[in-house]
């Protein structure tokens, strides 16, 4: 493990917000309440931010749903909606180092990974969907007899929309854009572990002139604020990210209201790389596919299968590349592994590269702790990995690669299917049947061929399966926030 030059002082990014804001005001809790964020590159506490609760969730539902019915926003054109989401993603462009620097410091991500990645995805995904603002519009339908009949699609309405804290800016960016551009209002709740971009990202918003009450956002718990949102009668959908047993409770909980949902949720992605690949892309990929934000991705690719007759050659290159990876302070220019985002999710990780040893993998690299201070992993690599072992079969969330072995096509797809996920898959081959065959049998939203983590926001993403419910980016984002009503009119 290479570490980045010694824990210099870097000047942190001011803290602009850290209050529950409703309508146009940020403001304390109503009950008082604050609690700590962390920098998880040292585990000291970055400032207290207000904890918002039932009381909070219900004067922002009631901003949101003044702001939907009798606010400017209800009679907005909707090429205003677009230009409105243009001058957010300028003003988040105008912000990009400060912005990249705030989700540095609050989630542990390498700020050289948030400024090109995060930041710039960001941006795509307003404007993205500022052009789609005056674009949504219905069809006209030739029913049978005198009648002119047409549809409509109209905003749900007030929309909650609950993220977690791996990307917390970018999934803020996928949540509002697609509501925004169709005529929704947000009650956002983010991660406890990382509040502070969104609420940045949210005065910005204030200043680009969308009106108070079109975005509402609430910091605290999952079982407090998040559990009160999602209970709330007067908030038609909810919008999810993260894990799927916290899934589970918000269907069960919004079963009583029968919101509409949507859920994005894990995955244990297969990386399927054939003797045929162009080695060295496929070594970058898997590294990548893995790595890639500390493995805190819900489509990273961690069930690493590799053909028998090159798997010898592959692990000595891809632990090389492991082993180099450079390490450490994640606001440091140089540094492409940052900490876990908490201490529960380091322990999770430890947890099961514990596991994975004592279940018979043998680990290649890493495996320990880095350093004394803040929650590093070091890049691990586990090589014997079997179908049934935890580390083959749960999702860790961490740096953590595990590499099976396998023989044919046929043997890979069934393993590859063996997973109550199906988020992403990925496929490294020269030859294009392979390819086609891989894309067209493992059951998942997402197929890379000769590639990994490449995002569009023009590009669908979601899950099958236990993965998730609903399609956000693209096109089929968009459905996700309408309602589509059928007018009959007698001629
Ligand atoms: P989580 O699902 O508990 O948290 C995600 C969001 O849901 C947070 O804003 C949280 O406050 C909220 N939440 C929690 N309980 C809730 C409830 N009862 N009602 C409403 N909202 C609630 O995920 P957590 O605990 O942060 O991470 C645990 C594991 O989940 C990770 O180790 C990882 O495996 C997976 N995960 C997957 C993500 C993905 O992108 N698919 C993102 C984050 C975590
Ligand atoms: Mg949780």
């Amino acid at each position: 493990m290479s570490t980045a030059t010694e824990v210099r002082e870097i000047p942190a990014p001011p803290i602009r917000q850290t209050g529950i804001l409703i309508g146009d005001e940020f403001r304390p809790s109503v009950s008082g309440k604050t609690f700590a964020t962390v920098n998880p590159a040292t585990e000291e506490v970055i400032c207290q931010v207000a904890e918002g609760d039932t009381e909070d969730i219900n004067l922002a539902v009631h901003a949101a749903r003044s702001a939907f019915e009798t606010g400017p926003w209800s009679r907005m054109d909707a090429r205003d909606r677009g230009r409105l989401l243009h001058k957010l993603a300028d003003l988040t462009e105008r912000h990009l180092d400060e912005l990249a620097a705030l989700e540095s410091l609050d989630n542990g991500k390498p700020i050289r990974d948030a400024k090109a990645a995060d930041l710039p995805l960001v941006i795509d995904c307003l404007r993205y969907y500022a052009g789609w603002a005056d674009k949504i519009h219905g069809d006209t339908i030739p029913i049978r007899g005198d009648f002119f009949c047409y549809t409509r699609r109209e905003p749900v309405g007030v929309c909650g929309q609950i993220i977690p804290w791996n990307f917390p800016l970018l999934m803020t960016a996928w949540k509002w854009g697609p509501a925004l551009a169709t005529g929704n209002t947000i009650v956002m709740k983010p991660a406890e572990q990382t509040p502070l971009t969104c609420l940045r990202l949210a005065e910005l918003a204030l200043e680009a002139g969308f009106p108070p009450g079109v975005i509402n956002v609430v910091p605290g718990y999952g079982p407090t604020a998040g559990a009160a949102l999602v209970a709330h009668p007067q908030v038609d959908k909810i919008a999810f990210t993260g894990e799927g047993s916290t899934a589970k409770i918000i269907m069960r909980n919004a079963a009583e209201t029968l919101k509409r949902l949507t859920f994005e949720l894990g995955g244990k992605s297969p990386n399927i790389v054939f003797a045929d690949a162009d080695l060295d892309a496929a070594v970058a990929g898997a590294e990548f596919g893995l790595f890639f934000n500390q493995g805190q991705c819900c489509c990273a690719g961690s069930r690493l299968f590799v053909e028998e007759s090159i798997h010898d050659r592959f692990v000595e290159l891809v632990v090389a590349r492991a082993s180099q990876r450079v390490i450490g302070n994640p606001l440091e220019e140089a540094t492409q592994q940052g900490p876990q985002v908490d201490k529960a999710q380091f322990d999770k990780i430890m947890h099961y590269i514990e596991r994975g040893s004592d279940q018979g993998a043998e680990c290649r690299t890493g495996g320990r702790r880095h350093g004394q201070r803040g929650y590093f992993v070091q890049p691990t690599v586990f090589t014997g990995v079997t179908d049934n072992m935890d580390i083959a079969r749960d999702e860790i969330f961490g740096p953590v690669m595990s590499i099976l072995k396998f023989r044919d096509i046929s043997e890979v797809i069934d393993r590859a299917n063996q997973t109550p996920y199906g988020l992403a898959a990925a496929v490294w081959t020269r030859d294009v049947q392979k390819a086609h065959r891989i894309a067209a049998s493992v059951r998942a939203g997402t197929v890379w061929v000769n590639c990994y983590d490449v995002f569009d926001a023009a590009a669908p993403f979601g899950g099958f399966k236990m993965s998730g419910m609903g399609r956000e980016l693209g096109e089929a984002g968009l459905a996700n926030y309408t309602e589509l009503k059928t007018v009959t009119v007698r001629l």
